[in-house]
């Protein structure tokens, strides 16, 4: 099995990375999260978020497993897949999707709990995306949730009926504005009723008999690394652990059967929602950048906070995954500028390190910057390791000696294709 990350804070370009590499995998399995993921891909001339469903749904060979460890909204899965039925035959939808039985589901008061916790004074603001998804990954450490393999149950509904009922009152109590809770129940059975129509199913015991025969799987993570809930950058991380071992928790699959572990990094980054962010850029070229980078959120449409490249963190993210193929999107968006600034160190309390986790605890960070000579040259042109200009290898091989690590993709553009193959 291998795996794909994100090294940053998301938004890295995995789902286009996934959709092109992923042709080569018999399953892509989903193993985090849930419907606050954006991966967005390129098919046919069109732009497609994707947010539950994974991204191996292009191709039509691939079977696409969620996982134990992902939380599922019924209603948003139900509504992914009839938006997805305009362009892909809606029975294929059906017989290539496979859902753990134990994976959590999301009732609909979580989204409410999302927000009233984002705007009540007395809880910490996060800048979650309103999915309810820490609610979700809460209730079942609580052990207090309902999973998907629980639709069958004789008792669904009226456990269901209990949960909601509870959660709603205690809502109203708090203010909550909510629509009403027949509303919220109806579509949530009505969603969990579309569930039934796909193979839900022991996924790790399918996973492992398919690596048994020999059957490729490519492990999916969503959000990335930086935002992990025990590595990130607490206070303001995703809830679920985002890093490569979480693959094998979730999947159930064993650490043995790992071979690569691809990570992907833009050549700058961007964060959505609070946190600390060290390499933010606070002056217009922030804008510049977020508008020629399309750095809205795919999934909320907010924009991205963007800054430069950061290199201990990037170092981290390495070290926590062991990534083994590194992937470099989105050096199209700096072309035009004369010089490129990467963070190559923190400077806090005096003291300098070249690989950090940045956390909150660190606030008082400070940068240190190197200048990389920048380039200027149509991306558009580029489908060889030859065309790419001087500058950017320059900047590629910098990143190389930091990181210990070859630099095997480089992404030229948005679109399907737009990747090249590195070598030496
Ligand atoms: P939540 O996961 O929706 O609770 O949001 C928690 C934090 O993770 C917020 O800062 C979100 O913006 C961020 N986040 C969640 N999912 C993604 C993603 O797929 N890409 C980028 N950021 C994300």
């Amino acid at each position: 099995m291998d795996i794909l990350i994100g090294l940053q804070w998301g938004d890295e370009g995995k789902g286009k990375f996934i959709d092109l590499i992923g042709r080569d995998y018999d399953i892509i399995a989903r193993f985090n999260g849930g419907a606050n993921a954006g991966h967005s891909i390129y098919y046919q001339g069109n732009k497609i978020t994707l947010k539950l469903v994974p991204s191996g749904i292009f191709c039509p060979h691939i079977k696409n497993l969620i996982g134990t460890g992902v939380v599922i909204d019924p209603v948003a899965f139900k509504a992914e897949i009839e938006e997805l039925a305009h362009i892909i035959p809606r029975q294929d939808l059906i017989d290539r999707i496979l859902i753990s039985k134990k994976s959590h589901l999301v009732l609909p008061t979580y989204r409410y709990w999302d927000i009233y916790m984002e705007h009540s004074p007395v809880y910490r603001t996060i800048g979650t995306t309103k999915n309810g998804i820490a609610p979700s990954y809460s209730n079942k450490i609580l052990r207090q949730n309902l999973r998907v393999g629980d639709i069958y149950s004789d008792n669904f509904k009226d456990d269901t009926y209990k949960i909601l009922n509870r959660q709603y009152t205690e809502l109203q109590l708090l203010g909550q504005d909510m629509p009403a809770l027949e509303e919220l129940y109806a579509d949530f059975l009505k969603g969990c009723n579309f569930l039934k129509q796909l193979a839900i199913t022991d996924t790790e015991i399918f996973l492992n008999q398919a690596l048994h025969d020999s059957k490729k799987v490519l492990a999916e993570g969503a959000q990335a690394t930086l935002l992990d809930i025990d590595h990130g950058s607490y206070s303001y991380p995703t809830s679920s652990n985002t890093i490569a071992a979480a693959a094998c928790v979730s999947l159930g699959v064993s650490p043995k059967l790992v071979n690569k572990i691809y990570g992907v990094t833009k050549a700058y980054c961007t964060r959505v929602g609070h946190g600390i962010f060290p390499t933010e850029i606070t002056d217009q070229i922030a804008d510049e950048l977020r508008e020629k980078g399309g750095e809205f959120g795919s999934n909320t449409k907010r924009p991205r906070r963007v800054g430069w490249l950061d290199l201990p963190a990037l170092k981290y993210a390495i070290m926590l995954n062991g990534v083994t193929d590194l992937v470099l999107t989105k050096a199209d968006i700096l072309s035009g500028m004369s010089e490129v600034p990467v963070c190559t160190a923190y400077e806090i309390n005096s003291e300098t390190r070249d690989l950090t986790a940045p956390t909150s605890v660190d606030d008082s960070v400070r940068p240190v910057w190197k200048f990389l000579d920048g380039w200027d040259f149509p991306f558009s042109k580029i489908n060889q390791q030859s065309q790419v200009p001087k500058e950017l290898k320059l900047f590629i091989s910098f990143l190389e000696e930091e990181l210990k690590i070859p630099v095997k993709y480089l992404s030229t553009g948005p679109q399907r294709e737009e990747l090249i193959i590195l070598g030496n």
